[in-house]
């Protein structure tokens, strides 16, 4: 055998020497070296011919070569032609399979054929031109398929690759409309979507620290709704909102019979959210013992049940808010430190909104735009000196404050395109001082107007006291000396002023 190696090597390198142009490799396997070399005659043309005088040789050259078709005498000594084109099928699906046949094995040929085991048979002996005319359809077919499983390779690859592209944007869009809802352009607030994008694609526990009202329930789902968990719950607790017991029931389960009342199993929101995010809002109100049990699901992601003798595992990652300040909470002792450490893997503190007042117009226009849809109003902006109180406003309440404030302008306003300093709250256009405490104790007026008179009036009275001049008094309140006089007469102030006397020679 090992002879007949270098033959058919030399076969090889003499056809692409001198034939490059011949597309197609054909194999021909016989034992007889004569219809080896008749074949080759016959192929050698068209094709680059390799032969193989037995089974071996031939799987051997398949190995080492481009073979598109591979024609094979039935009967030889070691391996059968059907055994070696069964061997091609295998390991070479796609090569077209050829036997050539002399005589009568008319059983295994005929089955072969049927079972699509052998493209077709060569009787032997064979016309050259008959032969030459089949190997050429039997390759049309073949690179017809060729071409036909490469487009379809290319098709499912662009595909794939299309779906991998829309998945890509999809989550980019998810990510980026949770992360649109979030409004803000300030330095702060910029720092902070870099810590969320970072963060969300991670399982770290993240503590959200903040006034109230600063957007920390925002920012908790926003960074679910970007990670990998966002097809699994995202659930939220306030932890301030139910007494210890029902607390831990709520957030780790009970079983029947744990405590009065406790009818039947209850499964735990940390169960409910497995898989997902469990949101903890005012972590800072939690008593000890639950503190405890928080710690051991973020040591060892068990939770056990009230009543229950059993953990249970869950993978649930733990997004904590706070509005106070928990460092201070763990120096006074109310808060343990262990856990303080664990949830703030991740610490993302948001601003009040009075320390990041160039986000106030954005946010400002965001609320005006959403409340215009709402309620269907038409208002396109505000004034400057509508927008300078805004600006200027303490905002105690923070965004929330700033959404109610523009809701309720909304709410009061007709048709203006414009909000004006006159439809701000009393509180945000802050030129009125705090009203006094006494105010309080009043019946609470209704009607707006009525209600500025009646504190203009008694502005009016204790300046005119305090001064004892209208001059100064005007002075005093910020408004001409006219415009006191027009007011003293509409509201019925003339009894109350200072009397001639008192002002006599001072007037100026
Ligand atoms: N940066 C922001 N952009 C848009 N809306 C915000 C922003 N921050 C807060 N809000 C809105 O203000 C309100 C209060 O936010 P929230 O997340 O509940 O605050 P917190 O949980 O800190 O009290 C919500 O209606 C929220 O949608
Ligand atoms: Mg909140």
């Amino acid at each position: 055998m090992d002879g007949e190696a270098p033959h058919s090597d030399r076969v090889i390198e003499g056809a692409r020497r001198e034939h490059d142009a011949r597309p197609y490799g054909v194999l021909v396997v016989d034992d007889e070296e004569a219809i080896l070399e008749s074949l080759e005659l016959t192929l050698c043309e068209d094709y680059r011919v390799f032969t193989a005088r037995s089974g071996a040789e031939g799987l051997a050259i398949l190995d080492r070569e481009e073979i598109a078709l591979v024609i094979s005498d039935q009967v030889m000594p070691e391996m059968s032609g059907v055994d070696f084109l069964e061997r091609v099928r295998e390991r070479w699906p796609d090569v077209i399979r050829m036997m050539l046949t002399g005589y009568a094995d008319l059983g295994s040929l005929i089955r072969a054929i049927n079972e699509g085991r052998i493209y077709r048979y060569v009787p032997k002996p064979w016309d050259p031109a008959e032969l030459r005319l089949n190997v050429k359809r039997a390759l049309e077919s073949f690179e017809l398929a060729r071409r036909n499983r490469a487009l379809a390779e290319a098709l499912r690859e662009a595909n794939e690759r299309l779906r991998a592209e829309n998945l890509y944007l999809r989550r980019q869009v998810e990510r980026r409309s949770f992360f649109d809802r979030i409004i803000g352009s300030s330095p702060a607030l910029q720092r902070v979507f870099e810590v969320m994008e970072k963060v969300a694609a991670t399982d770290a526990t993240v503590l959200v620290s903040g006034e109230t009202g600063t957007g920390k329930d925002l920012v908790a789902r926003a960074i679910h709704y970007a990670g990998p968990r966002r097809e699994r719950p995202f659930v939220a607790q306030n932890c301030a909102a139910l007494p210890e017991t029902l607390l831990e029931s709520e957030l780790f389960g009970h079983r029947r019979g744990a405590f009065t009342g406790a009818h039947a199993d209850k499964k735990g929101l940390f169960e409910v959210a497995d898989g997902g995010t469990i949101f903890l809002d005012e972590i800072g109100e939690t008593h000890p013992s639950l503190q405890v049990r928080l710690l051991r699901v973020l040591q060892d992601g068990e939770i056990r049940p009230l009543g229950s003798t059993e953990t249970r595992k869950v993978d649930v990652r733990v997004i904590a808010a706070t509005n106070r300040d928990l460092r201070r909470e763990v120096a006074a002792g109310r808060f343990r430190e262990d856990l303080y450490y664990r949830l703030r893997v991740v610490e993302i503190a948001l601003p009040p909104l009075r320390e990041r007042r160039e986000d106030i117009p954005l946010l400002a226009h965001h609320f005006l735009d959403r409340a215009n849809q709402r309620m269907g109003r038409k208002l396109e902006g505000f004034t400057n000196a509508a927008m300078d109180r805004l600006v200027a406003h303490a905002w105690p309440g923070n965004v929330r404050e700033l959404e109610n404030e523009i809701e309720r302008i909304a709410a009061l306003a007709g048709d203006e395109r414009r909000v004006g300093v006159e439809m701000l709250s009393e509180t945000v256009r802050g030129r009125l001082p705090e009203p006094p405490a006494d105010t309080e104790a009043q019946p609470r007026e209704w009607d707006l107007n009525r209600a500025v008179d009646a504190l203009k009036a008694r502005m009016i009275v204790e300046a005119l006291r305090a001064t004892g001049n209208k001059s100064r008094a005007a002075e005093k309140l910020g408004i001409p000396r006219q415009s006191l006089q027009k007011m003293i007469k509409r509201l019925g102030l003339e009894g109350r002023e200072p009397g001639r006397g008192a002002t006599g020679g001072r007037s100026g």
